[in-house]
């Protein structure tokens, strides 16, 4: 399965996502990783690891639905089968969505449906929710919508702070994201409706409280 990765920034998840098709036998290969921001950092991760880069700069473009264009045109020159959204910040016109319908994941540091949208940490801890975590999902025209393949659940701790919290989720993004590619590449997971199934995935039987109901 050939990938493209999109980021805007640090791209941490995309190294996650590049070090896991490094890896023996997985059936993925990231064939370009690329960027609206000719300054995003991660850029330099994927150059040393002879990846292909490419910059389209959201600036050079009036309309949305041209930078789109371009941005398809250049997936179609590399036979590109799957895109994963990697903290790029651009939201896609509804036709490009459609055009790659269930071709498109994006990674999310929430449990969606809940807290869709920017700061979401702030939020979180804000709302006194005791769990949060994140979500893979495939991509729908609505912002951080659509079909969820892949959660993890992470605590909010009681002196947690929008950044520690970030980092103690970050950990997770980067255990789901490559998990849930490789479901993908192997072609377990299917699309019923709004919802995704996995074939044989493994599921939890532990379930949390949060403060430990240790009666
Ligand atoms: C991650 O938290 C991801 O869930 C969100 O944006 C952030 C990107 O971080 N979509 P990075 O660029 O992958 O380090």
């Amino acid at each position: 399965m050939k990938v493209a990765v999109f980021i805007s920034s640090r791209g941490s998840n995309m190294q996650a996502l590049v070090k896991a098709c490094e890896t023996e036998g997985f059936p993925a290969e990231i064939v370009t990783v690329l960027s609206n921001n000719p300054e995003a950092a991660g850029l330099d991760f994927a150059k040393k690891h002879n990846i292909e880069t490419k910059v389209i700069n959201h600036r050079d473009f009036e309309e949305r639905e041209d930078f789109d264009a371009a941005l398809g045109d250049y997936l179609s020159s590399k036979k590109i089968d799957l895109i994963c959204l990697a903290g790029f910040m651009r939201l896609l016109t509804p036709d490009f969505v459609n055009r790659w319908r269930d071709r498109i994941i994006n990674i999310h540091p929430s449990l969606l449906p809940a807290f869709k949208g920017l700061h979401v940490h702030e939020r979180a801890i804000e709302s006194g929710t005791r769990f949060t975590g994140c979500t893979v999902h495939f991509v729908r025209p609505e912002m951080d919508d659509g079909p969820i393949i892949s959660q993890a659940v992470v605590p909010i701790l009681g002196d947690d702070t929008a950044d520690s919290l970030a980092a103690r989720i970050l950990e997770q993004e980067h255990k789901i994201y490559p998990h849930a590619l490789k479901l993908i590449a192997e072609r377990k997971v299917k699309i019923h409706g709004s919802l995704a199934t996995i074939e044989g995935a493994s599921q939890p039987e532990t379930s949390l409280s949060n403060p430990i109901a240790d009666l």
